[in-house]
């Protein structure tokens, strides 16, 4: 089941969250998150009108996927970039591509243009997840992270939500 995340969705998701940290190079990040810091994001999220969606299972949160403002500049407006993680106990049994779906769909509901997937480019699982959902790779930065002691390669990958639209007029 794929519904949108509450407050008590929380700690499911701080504890994924977490285990991609310690990990993966999923996340490029090594500080571990709390509840407080996984609070402010979900207000942060619900107050831009952004969603985050979580699958479960038997009421247990086993995987999510948000966006969020691609970058902060206005003319940005029409792009997200977005995430997405399943327990490491539940890959490799379509979740992923089933949060994807359904998080394209509220994008585009919310009016958006372009998703924009950064992937590390070792990732194969996420970067074949994503040729599959119809995006292509746009862009390819090596040696601009580190992590585990060693560098790590971005690979840019996007989808455009509907094609061929004008821009709209505001
Ligand atoms: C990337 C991710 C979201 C994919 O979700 P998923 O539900 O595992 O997706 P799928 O079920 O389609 O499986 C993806 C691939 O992993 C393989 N896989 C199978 N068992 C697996 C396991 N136990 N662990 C990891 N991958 C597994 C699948 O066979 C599939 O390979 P394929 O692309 O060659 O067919 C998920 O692996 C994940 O959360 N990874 C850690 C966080 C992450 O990388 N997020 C994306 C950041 S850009």
């Amino acid at each position: 089941m794929i519904r949108d995340a509450t407050e008590q969705d929380l700690p499911a998701i701080r504890d994924i969250y977490n285990d991609a940290v310690l990990n993966t190079t999923a996340i490029w990040n090594e500080q571990l998150v709390d509840l407080g810091n996984r609070q402010a994001w979900l207000s942060a999220r619900q107050d831009q009108g952004y969603p985050i969606l979580v699958a479960t299972e038997n009421e247990q949160v086993i995987g999510y996927a948000s966006f969020g403002d691609w970058r902060a500049f206005e003319g940005y407006r029409y792009s997200v970039e977005h995430s997405v993680y399943v327990r490491n106990d539940q890959r490799g049994k379509g979740l992923g591509p089933l949060l994807m779906q359904a998080l394209i769909e509220r994008a585009r509901t919310c009016g958006k243009h372009v998703m924009v997937a950064a992937i590390e480019s070792g990732n194969l699982a996420s970067i074949r997840l994503h040729e599959r959902l119809g995006f292509v790779t746009t862009g390819q930065m090596p040696q601009v992270g580190i992590k585990f002691g060693r560098w790590l390669d971005l690979t840019f990958m996007q989808l455009t939500l509907n094609p061929g639209a004008q821009p709209p007029k505001e």
